[in-house]
């Protein structure tokens, strides 16, 4: 879709060809229409560094309560999910997950990060190329998910299995097909059994703890988490946790190949990567767009976002923004970043950036080590079709 016109901005987060590149329409947005509407599918948008982080850090104007994904705003939330819960209720969720999701749990996940990555990368040394995303970066995060969690290792590849087949879209089909939906479905089963079986025995892991917590609700009541939000916890980490890691990798393919320099100097000294990873998350975010429901008429950049809006908050578009980044569209490891946006900011912060952080930073030493450079096969990558995340589904690369 080209930009070139005097035509209003457009942006259209379900037009593939804007799903892949839809950098000039958000410049355009925030140049033009810092407060714009899309009239076709009835959302507003907002563009702009700081009013991404306005918005964040407002909750109760700007309520994650109706649904998070722009398409699914207002409709019924089938189980409870801190991430589509406003304060005070979601610090309540909050903080019996962080007392579950201990550092502890996340360090002692280093070494079992590193050993994947040479099980999954180990058969290529020599080899003549693979699929970056199909054969790596899309297999790690959901058995580091696994193991963070608690599931059994015996587990760890059915879980995968479905994962795949559950994330599996038809292009330019909406909603999931019967054999993802069947996926999903075992997938919710198999999560019932485990919470079952540590209601019986408790071990030492996260399902036990969710079990275990105590919720104390913002009317001061004290009582245990029930199934479905144990539940509700557990889809969230999964999701939430895989998907994005995923697309990352995918990210780090095409992006470190188009900047070889960059993966040079990587390569060649490694205590570079985890400013590369923070810079790759500031300029592919793999998770672009944040919904919200606006709970009162609010006036922003002279234009009045009216009460009842489905609204956007372009993440990866603040992440490209000239008035906080210079050279925004340039991947440049060596820029000092104070902060940014990609993993959402205030009550809603990505209670996972430490773990996404350091699953960036192994898995692109343990690539790097092996592989220093890499060239994509650009005419056989394909994007992931939805409006959530953004990136490859495949990414194949010769060696
Ligand atoms: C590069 C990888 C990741 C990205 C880009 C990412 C991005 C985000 C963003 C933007 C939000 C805020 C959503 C909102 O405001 O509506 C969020 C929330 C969340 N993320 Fe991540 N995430 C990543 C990895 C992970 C991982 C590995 C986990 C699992 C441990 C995780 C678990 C969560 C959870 C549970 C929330 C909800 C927090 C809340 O509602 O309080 N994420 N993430």
């Amino acid at each position: 879709m080209t930009d070139v016109t005097n035509a209003a901005p457009y942006w259209d987060p379900y037009n593939a060809e804007q799903r892949e590149t839809p950098y000039d329409a958000w410049r355009r947005l925030r140049d033009e229409a810092p407060v714009y509407y899309n009239e076709r599918f009835g959302f507003w948008a907002l563009s702009r560094f700081s009013d991404v982080l306005a918005a964040s850090l407002d909750t109760e104007t700007f309520s994650s309560a109706r649904g998070i994904t722009l398409d699914s705003i207002g409709d019924p939330i089938p189980f409870p999910i801190m991430i589509m819960m406003d304060p005070p209720l979601h610090d309540s969720f909050r903080k019996v997950v962080s007392r579950a999701y201990t550092p502890r749990r996340i360090a002692a996940l280093e070494d079992r990060i590193r050993e994947l990555c040479a099980e999954y990368l180990d058969p290529f040394v020599g080899e003549g190329g693979f699929d970056f995303v199909r054969d790596f970066g899309m297999r790690l995060p959901v058995m580091v998910i696994s193991t963070l969690l608690g599931f059994p290792e015996e587990d760890h590849d059915q879980l995968r299995e479905w994962s795949d087949v559950s994330l599996h879209r038809e292009e330019g089909k909406e909603g999931a097909t019967p054999e993802a939906q069947a996926a999903m479905n075992l997938t919710i089963t198999y999560y019932m059994s485990q919470i079952e079986q540590r209601r019986r025995q408790p071990r030492d892991d996260m399902i036990s703890a969710l079990t275990e917590a105590d919720l104390v609700t913002p009317t001061g009541e004290v009582r245990k988490l029930d199934d479905l939000e144990v539940m509700g916890m557990l889809a969230l980490i999964s999701n939430a946790g895989n998907e994005t890691v995923a697309r990352m990798l995918g990210w780090a393919a095409l992006v470190l190949d188009e900047y070889p320099d960059a993966r040079r100097e990587m390569a060649e000294d490694p205590s570079l990567i985890s400013a590369g990873v923070e810079e790759l998350l500031r300029y592919e975010a793999p998770s672009p767009i944040q919904g919200r429901y606006v709970t009162r008429d609010i006036e922003l950049h002279g234009t009045v976002l009216p009460e009842g809006a489905k609204l956007a908050l372009l993440t990866g578009s603040a992440g490209r923004d000239e008035r906080k980044y210079p050279n925004p569209d340039t991947y440049d490891i060596h820029r000092s970043i104070d902060r940014h946006v990609t993993f959402g900011y205030g009550a809603h912060f990505c209670l996972g950036a430490a773990l996404a952080r350091m699953e960036g930073n192994v898995a692109l030493a343990e690539v790097l080590r092996r592989f220093p450079t890499w060239e994509v096969d650009r005419s056989a990558v394909t994007y992931v079709a939805t409006n959530t995340v953004r990136g490859p589904s495949s990414a194949p690369v010769s060696l």
